[in-house]
C-alpha cells in the first residue's frame, strides 16, 4: 500500500489533460458482451478499477486486450462459456453488478454475488432486481448471490418505473434488455452521460432504444449486435475536481484540456458564483483563481443537478471562502467521512444529518490524514496542496481506483507529492 507525502501550500499553473470517464467506461465494457464480434473502445483510463472489471469480464471467458498506451482496449465474447460473477471481485467494485444485465442479455442466465455495503452506507441493488423481475427474468437469491434465468429465449417485458431514480439500475435494466425483452419501459431512468453515451453505443451496435437523454428509455428487443469501435467520454468528475482543486488556491491559473462542459450539468452554475474567472472554449476550460473567494452552498441532485461526486471536493474548498456555507447530499445521505479529517487538517466543518456546514476561511496545516472512498481522497489531497506544512494522505489505493495519474497530473502544474509506501 502506498501514501502520499505533500508538501504545501503551492498554487497550480499550467494544462491537465482530462482522462476517459471511469464510470463511463465500466458500462460500454459491459455492452460489448453483447455483440456478435469484437468491440474496440477508446480512451479507456488506466485505472483500477477498469482492471477489475477487465478480470470480472474475463472470468467469462471473453478476451480482453488492454493496452493503455493508447488507451483502447479490444473485448471479444466470443468464447463466453461461464455466467458466473464470484464474490471475490464483486465485492472489490461494485459496478461489477452491470455484469447481471451484460450476462443475461448475452446468455439468458446469471449468477452474479450481490455487491455488499459500502464506505458510506448500504447502497442497495434492489431496484436492479425488481426491474428485472418487472421484465420477465426469474430472480433467486441464495448464499449471497443472485441467481438470474429466463425460461425462453426472449422475455414479454413490460415496464418498470426506478425510484429514486439509480444510474446504475437504468444501466443494468438496459443491458439485460436490448436482446431480451420484447418490449420494456424503463420509467424514471437516469439521464447522467454515462447513461446517454451507453445507449448511444447500443444503438450503434443494432440495438433499438428510444427516449435516450430522456427519463423514459423504451426499448425493443432484436436478434444480433455487432462490435463496434466506439470512442468514451472525458471523466466529467475529474474536470470538476481539477476545476475545484484551482480554485483552492488564490494564485492558480489552471487550463483543462480535453473536456466536455456540457456533461457538467448545473455545476457551473454554482462554480460561477464563486468569483473565480472561469472560461470555457470548446473543449478547454481555464481556471484563474481569486483571493477573495465567496462561500457558495449546494445541494447534490441526480443529473444535471450538482453532482454528489463533487461534494466532497466542494466542501473542502469552501473551507478557503471567507464565510459560511453548507452542503446537502440528497442522493446520499452519509457520504461525509471527510469530514473529521479535513478537520484534522485544519478545517472548521459539522455534519448534521445529510448536511456539512463549512466556516470559511481556515489556515490548514499539514497533518496525517486516511480516508475512506475515492471523492473523499481526492479532497484529501487538494486540502493538503493548500495547507502550510507537510501532510501524508494515507491509503491511497483508493485514488488509483478512480484518478489517473493524479499525482503526475498535479506535479506537472506546480505540486509537490510524493508516492512511497505505506
Ligand atoms: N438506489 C436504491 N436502490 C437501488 C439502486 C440505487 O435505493 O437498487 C438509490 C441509492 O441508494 C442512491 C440513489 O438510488 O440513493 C442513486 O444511486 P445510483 O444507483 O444512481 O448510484 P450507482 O449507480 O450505484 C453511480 C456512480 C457513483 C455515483 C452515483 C450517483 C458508478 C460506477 N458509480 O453509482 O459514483 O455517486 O452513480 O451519481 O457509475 C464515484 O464515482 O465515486 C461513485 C460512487
Amino acid at each position: 500500500m502506498d501514501k502520499f507525502i505533500i508538501e504545501g501550500p503551492t498554487p497550480l499553473k499550467g494544462t491537465i489533460p482530462i482522462s476517459g470517464s471511469k464510470n463511463a467506461a465500466m458500462p460500454l465494457m459491459a455492452a460489448s458482451l453483447l455483440a456478435s464480434s469484437p468491440t474496440k473502445l477508446n480512451l479507456i483510463p488506466r485505472l483500477n478499477d477498469i482492471y477489475t472489471f477487465k478480470k470480472v469480464i474475463e472470468e467469462t471467458g471473453t478476451s480482453v486486450v488492454f493496452d493503455g498506451g493508447s488507451n483502447s482496449m479490444v473485448l471479444n465474447p466470443a468464447n463466453l462459456h461461464n455466467t458466473e460473477a464470484p464474490y471475490e471481485l464483486v465485492r472489490r467494485m461494485r459496478a461489477s453488478f452491470y455484469m447481471l444485465g451484460a450476462l443475461i442479455g448475452n446468455a439468458g442466465e446469471a449468477k452474479v454475488s450481490l455487491p455488499g455495503g459500502c464506505a458510506w452506507g448500504p447502497r442497495p441493488v434492489d431496484l436492479h432486481l425488481k426491474g428485472f423481475e418487472a421484465m420477465g427474468v426469474k430472480i433467486k437469491l441464495g448464499q449471497g448471490y443472485v441467481f438470474a434465468s429466463i425460461d425462453n429465449a426472449s422475455v414479454e417485458g413490460g415496464e418498470f418505473t426506478l425510484n429514486p431514480s439509480s444510474v446504475g439500475a437504468t444501466i443494468n435494466l438496459v443491458l439485460g434488455a436490448v436482446k431480451r425483452a420484447k418490449k420494456f419501459v424503463i420509467k424514471n431512468a437516469a439521464k447522467e452521460p454515462d447513461v446517454v453515451l451507453l445507449c448511444r453505443m447500443l444503438v450503434e451496435m443494432g440495438a433499438d432504444i428510444e427516449g435516450i437523454g430522456t427519463d423514459t428509455l423504451t426499448i425493443q428487443k432484436v436478434d444480433e449486435l455487432k462490435g463496434v469501435e466506439y470512442s468514451n467520454d472525458p471523466d466529467r468528475i475529474e474536470a470538476g475536481t481539477f476545476m475545484i482543486a484551482a480554485a483552492m488556491h488564490p494564485e492558480s491559473d489552471v487550463t483543462l484540456t480535453g473536456c466536455r462542459p456540457e456533461q457538467l450539468g448545473k455545476f457551473p452554475e454554482s462554480f460561477n458564483k464563486l468569483g473565480v474567472e472561469c472560461t470555457i472554449d470548446g473543449s478547454v476550460i481555464r481556471i484563474k483563481s481569486t483571493d477573495n473567494l465567496q462561500p457558495v452552498s449546494v445541494t447534490t441532485k441526480i443529473y444535471p443537478g450538482f453532482p454528489t461526486d463533487l461534494q466532497a471536493q466542494w466542501a473542502t474548498l469552501m473551507t478557503q471562502a471567507g464565510g459560511t456555507s453548507m452542503v446537502t447530499d440528497t442522493v446520499y445521505f452519509d457520504r461525509f467521512s471527510y469530514v473529521p479529517e479535513l478537520n484534522r487538517l485544519g478545517g472548521n466543518l459539522k455534519v448534521e444529518k445529510n448536511r456539512v456546514t463549512i466556516v470559511g476561511k481556515t489556515q490548514l496545516s499539514g497533518a496525517s490524514v486516511m480516508s475512506t472512498d475515492l471523492r473523499a481522497s481526492v479532497s484529501l489531497v487538494m486540502a493538503a496542496m493548500v495547507a502550510k506544512g507537510t501532510s501524508e494522505i494515507l491509503r491511497v489505493y483508493h485514488l488509483d481506483r478512480g484518478y489517473e495519474q493524479l499525482e503526475e497530473k498535479l506535479n506537472r502544474v506546480g505540486a509537490s507529492i510524493k508516492r512511497v509506501p505505506q
